[in-house]
């Protein structure tokens, strides 16, 4: 069968929501500039993000893929059997097929809905998904979205009760704290009583590691953190020349938050055409490309709590770096 995609979010939407965040996020003082994360995954950006899930260094992916080769049948068949899996953020989906395959075993899964913003990505993963689960009655229905803006186009997907939402990847860490609580609200009202969430969520521990999961020798985080500029140059028409702003990943005890930023290597001005915008960097000035927040489990239980959602399970991998938690919409 072939996958369904719904695109919430056309390329001149996104050209328009990309001139606004870069429009807002530059033309700050120095020191506030900032550029939101989702402008991170063009076709080249979801392929670094892959080569990082791969690096030694980069410890989440593989805990939370122990955790989820431990209890994908618990998860999928348990008392109340999943019917329609939707994953937030799916990228290659590539730790979901856990899931997809527990769910086709269990024979009660029906519908896989992967939703993410970068639309290449999604869509190739939609068509080698919907192909590898044909014939377990599986059907794709992909959405091209926004999680932080269309959230409710979920209500329609699936029968109300059996769905079950995975956000996987930490991905949740990448709001800031009150952007996280609207989000978790958005969702928790676009499920059904006894709907559940699957968060992923990277734990807090020591410096070092975490400073090189966000900084590693290779460069290939380096080199992802300055593809957002390659993305403005292509889309805006503007002149970064990437190579001249370097990476830099800190980590924050206070917010316990990894936080990543570029810094101008040198005094330069930078032209944004589309934008009729120009933005001058003095030697060392930065940009805040993303956050990355780490959790403790006390914390992800409140804040679900908040949103109306009541954690049931809460998993971590051997060495208790990563958390996976389980929750139920209550109503
Ligand atoms: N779930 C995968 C990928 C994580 S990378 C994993 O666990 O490895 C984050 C993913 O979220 C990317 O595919 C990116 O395109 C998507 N994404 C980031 N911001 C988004 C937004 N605002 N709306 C929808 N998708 C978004
Ligand atoms: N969601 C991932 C995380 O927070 C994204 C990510 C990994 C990332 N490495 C990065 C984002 C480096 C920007 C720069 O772990």
């Amino acid at each position: 069968m072939t996958p369904t995609i719904d695109v919430l979010l056309g390329p001149d939407d996104l050209t328009a929501a990309l001139q606004a965040d870069v429009r807002h996020g530059l033309s700050a003082p120095p020191g506030r500039r900032a550029l939101p994360p989702k402008w991170f995954y063009d076709a080249r950006g979801s392929q670094l993000f892959d080569d990082i899930t791969r690096l030694p260094e980069y410890y989440p992916t593989r805990c939370e893929r122990a955790i989820l080769e431990a209890r994908a049948a618990e998860i999928m068949t348990g008392p109340a059997p999943v019917t329609t899996l939707i994953e937030l953020g799916s990228g290659t989906s590539d730790k979901t097929r856990l899931l997809l395959d527990a769910g086709a075993d269990g024979g009660s899964l029906r519908t896989f809905a992967p939703f993410d913003v970068s639309e290449e990505t999604l869509r190739a993963a939609a068509a080698i998904l919907a192909h590898r689960y044909q014939d377990a009655g599986v059907a794709v229905h992909a959405i091209v979205g926004d999680f932080e803006r269309h959230l409710g186009a979920l209500s329609a997907v699936g029968p109300p009760g059996g769905r079950l939402v995975a956000f996987l990847g930490g991905t949740i860490g990448n709001f800031d704290p009150p952007g996280r609580a609207r989000f978790l609200a958005a969702l928790a009202s676009a499920l059904a009583p006894g709907d559940r969430l699957l968060l992923g969520t990277d734990l807090v521990k020591d410096r070092g590691r975490l400073i090189l999961a966000y900084d590693d020798p290779a460069g290939v985080t380096a080199e992802f953190n300055r593809n957002v500029l390659a993305v403005i140059n292509r889309r805006l028409s503007a002149d970064f020349d990437p190579e001249a702003f370097r990476h830099v990943a800190c980590w924050d005890e206070r917010q316990e938050w990894i936080e990543m930023r570029l810094a101008a290597s040198a005094d330069q001005t930078v032209t944004i055409s589309d934008l009729a915008m120009k933005v001058t960097f003095a030697h060392g000035e930065e940009i805040r490309t993303e956050i990355s927040a780490k959790f403790r489990r006390a914390r992800v239980a409140e804040e679900l709590q908040a949103a109306g959602l009541a954690m049931t399970h809460w998993w971590t991998d051997d060495n208790g770096d990563f958390g996976l938690s389980l929750s139920r919409r209550v109503a």
